[in-house]
This record gives C-alpha cells, sequence and structure tokens, in this order.
C-alpha cells in the first residue's frame, strides 16, 4: 500500500472588477487586438484597494473547504504560494490560518512567482507522503496589479488578480498509476536567468519594486522547459502524452500554451484555458484554472492531469495526479 495525496476540493475567488483590454487604450499606446494576438488575454480582474492577497485566498480556502465537506479544523497545514503577500511578515497564510479560525496546525508561504503552485503541491504532497500532515490546505493568490509598472505596456496588460485552492488529503492507494492523487511531481529552477523576469525592488533594497520582464525571452525559455518537465514526470511513471486527459498550464500566454501543447504531442482539446478571462495571475493561475475547469464540467473523477508552469527565478516544475 502507498500512500497518496488525493484532491478533496477546490475553489476559487476573483475581485469584483473585470478589466478589458479597451481600458488600456486610454491609458497606453496599445489595443486590444495587440494584447488579444499577442497574449491571448481578453480582461483580467484587479483588487480592490482593501483586497488583499491573504482575503482573497482565503475567500478561495472557504470555497475548496466547502467543496470537501471540511471545516478549517480538519486541516493540519496550510501552504500558500505568492509573490505578492500582504506584509513582509507574517506570512500570508498564517493571515488566513487566523481568518479560517484555524487554531491547530502550522502554515507557511512559498514563493516561486508564477510557478509557485507547483512547488506547493510538491511540498504538500511531501508532507504527506513523510506522515507529517494528513489533510494540507493548498493555495495560490495574488495580487500582481500591487507590483505593476503602469507606463510599461509591455508588461502592465498582461496580469491580474485572484486565488485558488486544494484541499488535499492522505489516502491509501496500490502505488500503481491508476491510484488518485498525486502521482509524480519534478521542480527545477536556474538562478543565473534572474534578469528576464524579477521585481526590482524589496525590502533589503528598501523599495517595493516593479515587475520587469524580457517577455520574448522569457517566452523561448517557457515552451522548452514547459514540454521537458511535464516530459520528465510523466516518465517517472512511465506514461506518456497518449495517456493524459487533461493539461492545466500555467496561464501566462495562449501562444505558449499552444506551443507547449504542440511539442507534448496534445490537442488543445485537452487544455484547460482560462488566460482569456484572467489574464496571467501567476502562482494563483493553476488552481483557479482547475477550479474553473470543475465548475465547467470538464474535469471529472479519474482523469489524469498534468499541471506545469515557469516563472521568475526561472522557476519552473510539473506536477501528475489523478483527480
Ligand atoms: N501594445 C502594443 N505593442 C506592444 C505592447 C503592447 N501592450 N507591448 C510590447 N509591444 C511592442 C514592443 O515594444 C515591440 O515593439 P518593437 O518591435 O517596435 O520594439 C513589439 O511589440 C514586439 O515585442 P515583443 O516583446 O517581441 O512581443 P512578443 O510577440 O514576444 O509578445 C509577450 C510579448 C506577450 C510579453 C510575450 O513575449 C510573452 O508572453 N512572453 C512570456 C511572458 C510569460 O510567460 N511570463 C511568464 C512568467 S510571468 C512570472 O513569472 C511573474
Amino acid at each position: 500500500m502507498t500512500v497518496r495525496a488525493v484532491v478533496k476540493g477546490v475553489g476559487h475567488y476573483l475581485p469584483e472588477r473585470v478589466v478589458e483590454n479597451s481600458y488600456f487604450e486610454k491609458l497606453l499606446d496599445t489595443s486590444d487586438e495587440w494584447i488579444r494576438s499577442r497574449s491571448g488575454i481578453e480582461r483580467r480582474h484587479f483588487a480592490a484597494t482593501d483586497e488583499t492577497t491573504s482575503k482573497m485566498a482565503t475567500f478561495a480556502a472557504r470555497a475548496a473547504l466547502d467543496d470537501a465537506g471540511l471545516q478549517p479544523d480538519d486541516l493540519d497545514a496550510i501552504i500558500l504560494a505568492t509573490s505578492t503577500a500582504d506584509f513582509t511578515f507574517p506570512s500570508a497564510a498564517t493571515m488566513v490560518q487566523a481568518q479560517l479560525g484555524m487554531t491547530g496546525g502550522f502554515a507557511f508561504d512559498i514563493q516561486a512567482v508564477c510557478a509557485g503552485f507547483v512547488y506547493a503541491l510538491a511540498n504538500a504532497n511531501a508532507l504527506i507522503l513523510s506522515g507529517q500532515a494528513k489533510r494540507v490546505l493548498v493555495i495560490g493568490a495574488e495580487t500582481f496589479s500591487s507590483i505593476m509598472d503602469w507606463t510599461d505596456r509591455s508588461t502592465c496588460v498582461l496580469f491580474g488578480d485572484g486565488a485558488g485552492a486544494l484541499v488535499l488529503e492522505a489516502q491509501q492507494g496500490q502505488g500503481t498509476t491508476d491510484d488518485t492523487g498525486i502521482l509524480a511531481t519534478d521542480l527545477n529552477s536556474d538562478g543565473r536567468y534572474r534578469d528576464l523576469l524579477y521585481v526590482d525592488g524589496g525590502v533589503s533594497t528598501k523599495s517595493t519594486g516593479h515587475l520587469r520582464m524580457q517577455g520574448n525571452q522569457v517566452f523561448r525559455h517557457a515552451v522548452e522547459k514547459l514540454a521537458s518537465t511535464a516530459h520528465t514526470s510523466l516518465a517517472k511513471l512511465g506514461l506518456g502524452a497518449d495517456d493524459i486527459d487533461w493539461i492545466v498550464p500555467h496561464q501566462a500566454n495562449i501562444r505558449i500554451i499552444q506551443g507547449t501543447a504542440r511539442k507534448l504531442g496534445i490537442g488543445m482539446d485537452k487544455v484547460v484555458v482560462t488566460v482569456q478571462d484572467h489574464g496571467n495571475t501567476s502562482a494563483a493561475s493553476i488552481p483557479l484554472a482547475l477550479s474553473v475547469a470543475r465548475a465547467r464540467g470538464q474535469i471529472k473523477s479519474g482523469d489524469l492531469i498534468v499541471t506545469e508552469a515557469i516563472g521568475g527565478g526561472l522557476a519552473w516544475g510539473s506536477v501528475v495526479l489523478r483527480w
């Protein structure tokens, strides 16, 4: 018998304010047509001033707990993937813990930018497999609107705010690829690529900073590294592209999503796409897409899913799970 980290519930939260591409036409030298054709993005949600990362994360967490039929005190741990926590410290995860009214267990943040949710899933899986936790709430939540340079048309049109969450629970499996739950993970980073995507400020440089990106360079790394990590985690299981029911990719750019699917030999009818409605919500994008795909009726029990993401660092990785 093998312990597996099985998905028990999923949920998401999006701020009320929806901003269409046309909004940016009034601010910058850009167009709806450019944004759509280069990125696939049509609109995104932006948080209100008092709508912080931990607040959005708490809404998503409650939705995932409801879906799982669980209470906050049923959890052993919370892992929150974010690069835009409310405060330098405490962690946004402990703020969610308090907002949920959860008095036991432990909570911490993970920062791997857009790859954050994949990193958080892999760490939650490790906690469950090692017996340190039985139920883990894994959240991705971001307010990237707070680190945009609104004069930089090459970045500010691409990002959005939101949160998504999954509840994972330890269950016995047979040790085969037919088991439900997380089956394989693959994490990577290479700090030599720091200059391709970073925020030019932080605590020890005494500023908040803005997101800076060499988009076309990130693009080239993205397709190659996302396809490679998906291959690696599938190969650990002796599985291939034909076995996949759904790819749930990080939602940064439709052309990266299409290019990666093509490289993997998978049709777009097996790819969950939400980038048109959410923009790039960094660590929130995969749990948001999982939750939306569930609500759309795309993901069903027993489906084999590959999630993959890349972001600043560069950091990238993938998780194969059976829903
Ligand atoms: N409107 C109009 N023109 C624009 C805009 C805009 N909003 N932004 C840039 N341009 C211009 C550029 O100035 C450039 O003009 P020039 O040729 O006169 O110099 C031209 O469009 C082409 O620019 P490129 O950057 O080469 O355009 P590209 O086709 O590569 O698309 C994009 C840009 C959408 C950023 C793309 O490269 C991309 O999506 N990259 C990956 C981003 C990503 O995946 N990030 C993921 C990680 S995010 C994270 O970790 C936080």
